[in-house]
């Protein structure tokens, strides 16, 4: 089939100075044949992050959008300091849903505290800040080929558990459940999943690093060693050139693959309203599910 919905010819340019990313021209996501669609989808595994400038997508449209890529998670949250009634939150008030803002500012993997953690998420900006309010991502494949053997040795025979309550708590953040406006999503008790710190990619076969706030108590290591170490692993993988912050025009749509990047919102000047729509794409359970 003719991709007789583009004007201009698809484009994928790859970021400068960065070992992951591209941002792609010349599509709407919404009109993508088959054709252009196994494109785009081998684009992504190996770039990791496609941005998509210029999309405004509604609501159907990027969930259709992210259910290409697999089942959803979920299929579409606002991440955004305005309420559902059109008030803006106030960020001293610290509300259950400001901490969980605040908590995404932290890099991180989404949904490694679910029993299996997602495979990438669609994500919009409709509403941006005039200043402020990046996403950063980081290459944790870029940061596994760029750690030096003898640490490689070392933590490919490690696991670390992984919890939203840990890292909202290392915040001070003791986020309530059941009051407030947040759903509690992530903020289930039971077993703490158990997963290894060096990820193999289901599709790609690459290795990188399952690390970021999230994750925490590495079995065989004593508590503060843990914490080092997983610090010290998050203070080297997130440098350049294996970080990216984009800058966010209303309108940008990127995915990502939460199996090989972190990521984190940078703060804003929170008077001023971001809204931004969030679909989580299900991660495969034979390869994202946690050891137990
Ligand atoms: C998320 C997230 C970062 C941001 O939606 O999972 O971490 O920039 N968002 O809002
Ligand atoms: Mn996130």
């Amino acid at each position: 089939m003719a991709r007789t919905l583009s004007i201009e010819p698809l484009a994928i340019e790859p970021l400068a100075g960065t070992s992951f990313g591209a941002v792609v021209t010349g599509v709407k996501v919404t009109a993508l044949d088959d054709a252009t669609w196994r494109e785009l989808y081998a684009a992504w595994l190996k770039y990791a992050l496609l941005i998509f400038p210029d999309q405004h997508l509604k609501r159907d449209e990027q969930i259709a959008f992210a259910k290409r890529f697999g089942p959803l998670e979920f299929e579409m949250a606002a991440i955004s300091n305005v309420k559902a009634d059109g008030s803006l939150r106030i960020e001293a008030d610290n509300d259950d849903v400001m901490k969980i803002l605040k908590g995404n500012m932290g890099w991180h993997c989404d949904s490694t505290y679910m029993p299996v953690q997602a495979k990438g998420a669609v994500f919009s900006a409709e509403v941006v800040p005039s200043i402020g309010g990046r996403t950063g991502f980081a290459d944790m494949r870029a940061a596994w080929d760029a750690l030096d053997g003898t640490l490689k040795a070392r933590i490919e025979t490690l696991a670390a558990h992984h919890s939203l309550h840990h890292s909202q708590s290392k915040l001070g953040h003791q986020t309530k459940k059941k009051d407030g406006e947040y759903s509690g999503y992530g903020l289930h008790d039971g077993p703490v999943p158990l997963r290894q710190l060096v990820k193999v990619h289901p599709e790609t076969g690459r290795k990188s690093l399952l690390i970021g706030r999230h994750a925490h108590n590495i079995p065989g290591l004593d508590k503060a060693e843990s914490e080092r170490l997983l610090q010290e692993l998050v203070d080297f993988a997130c440098q350049p050139p294996r970080i990216y912050h984009h800058d966010w025009t209303a309108g940008d749509a990127v995915v990502w693959d939460n199996r090989c990047l972190l990521h984190q919102a940078t703060p804003w000047d929170m008077t001023q309203p971001r809204v931004m729509w969030h679909s989580r794409i299900a991660g495969d359970p034979t390869s994202e599910a946690a050891l137990h």
